[in-house]
């Protein structure tokens, strides 16, 4: 059995803290909370540690890993930030944030799957931070989920993805936003959104000025690989099929049982429909975030054929929100009824 640690999120115990630590030193991997989702970290620098959380994934190895950093000066000896980053970073780290920068420290190859770029956050949990300073080292983290799967947002999910593979989990409870961070290439001009999250467009524009936001940021179709190597997995998904609707949500569960399937469906407050399984993920976008991939996982529990999610208004946070139900659904969208019948009868 893996070892779970219960630590509070806000002041968590110094002994808790360092058990981790060495964990980190001696080449181990633990699982931590952050603000966004439980990232599976080793200590960056070391590439066999970091080989591991490849293999406790199931993590393609063309697919590099976010080095999590305690401060900005951390970050500053393994990229190249750009001054516009820097500055950008002064503002908004700790958060959920993370720029692509040109490496600079000699990292693993394995980290950076061998590119010549990095990913750096620091990452607004106190339980993170005091993690990396403890362990005196920068932390490779990806989210602490099977390869596909929905990210974690609580321990349990952790320990049902990837169990023994872990030597420690740290539990701080339920993370904060429920989505993962923001990442933004800054070594383009104008620098290139490659996943919404929590730190939004609209703040990073204001502070970055232009931001190209390529189709496949918002979740529509397939990634260019060169600019963005994950993101051409298969991701978030639930094993049952999921599909979005853009139109009445009670019609398309009628439409659905019509055809005699059980159904399950995310609703949003007042807005539940007559399904099989009801899960309810919250009113506000913050809260959908927050509750999103739980509901995926719960998905596959409820035993229904098909479940259905509606859509939700592309600003702020909810863009990083219709970017996971789009990729989590692969893409299966009705725009109307004869649409999901259609899907349906596939
Ligand atoms: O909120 C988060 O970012 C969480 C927590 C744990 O910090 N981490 C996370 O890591 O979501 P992961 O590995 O699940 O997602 C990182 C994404 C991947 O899609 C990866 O391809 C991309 O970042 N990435 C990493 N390094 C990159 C690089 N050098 N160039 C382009 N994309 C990169
Ligand atoms: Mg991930």
């Amino acid at each position: 059995m893996v070892k779970i640690v219960r630590v509070d999120p806000l002041n968590p115990r110094d002994e808790d803290i360092a058990e981790a630590a060495a964990v980190i030193r001696s080449g181990g991997l633990v699982a931590f909370p952050t603000e966004t989702v439980y990232g599976l970290g080793a200590d960056a620098f070391n590439a066999e540690a970091s080989a591991r959380i490849f293999k406790a994934k199931g993590r393609p190895a063309d697919n590099p890993l976010i080095v999590h950093v305690s401060s900005l000066d951390m970050a500053l000896e393994l990229g190249d930030m750009p001054e516009k980053a820097v500055e950008v970073a002064k503002k908004a780290w700790p958060g959920p944030i993370t720029f692509v920068v040109k490496k600079k420290a000699d990292l693993p190859a394995v980290v950076t799957a061998g590119r010549p770029t990095v990913a750096l956050r620091c990452p607004a949990h106190p339980v993170a931070l005091k993690l990396i300073e403890a362990a005196g080292t920068p932390i490779a983290a990806p989210s602490a989920n099977k390869a596909g799967r929905p990210s974690p947002t609580e321990a349990s999910h952790v320990a049902e993805d990837l169990g023994d593979s872990v030597d420690l989990i740290l539990d701080a409870g339920r993370t904060f936003f429920g989505v993962e961070s923001t990442i933004v290439d800054v070594t383009r001009e104008p620098p290139v959104l490659l996943r919404p999250g929590p730190f939004t467009v609209e703040e990073l524009k204001s502070l970055l000025g232009e931001v190209e936001i390529p189709p496949f940021a918002r979740g529509l179709g397939e990634a260019d690989v060169a600019l963005a190597p994950g993101m051409k997995y298969r991701h978030y998904a639930p094993e049952t099929p999921l599909i979005l609707v853009d139109f009445d949500l009670a019609s398309a569960v009628r439409a659905a049982r019509e055809l005699g399937l059980r159904v399950a469906v995310l609703c949003l407050a007042g807005r539940c429909a007559d399904a099989d399984a009801a899960i309810n993920v919250g009113s506000d976008l913050y809260e959908i975030a927050k509750n999103l991939y739980d509901a995926l996982r719960r998905v596959d529990k409820v035993k229904v054929d098909v479940a259905l999610a509606p859509t939700v208004p592309e600003r702020g946070i909810g863009l990083a929100i219709m970017n996971r139900l789009r990729k989590a659904s692969g893409f299966k969208f009705a725009a109307t009824e004869e649409e999901l019948r259609r899907l349906l009868r596939v």
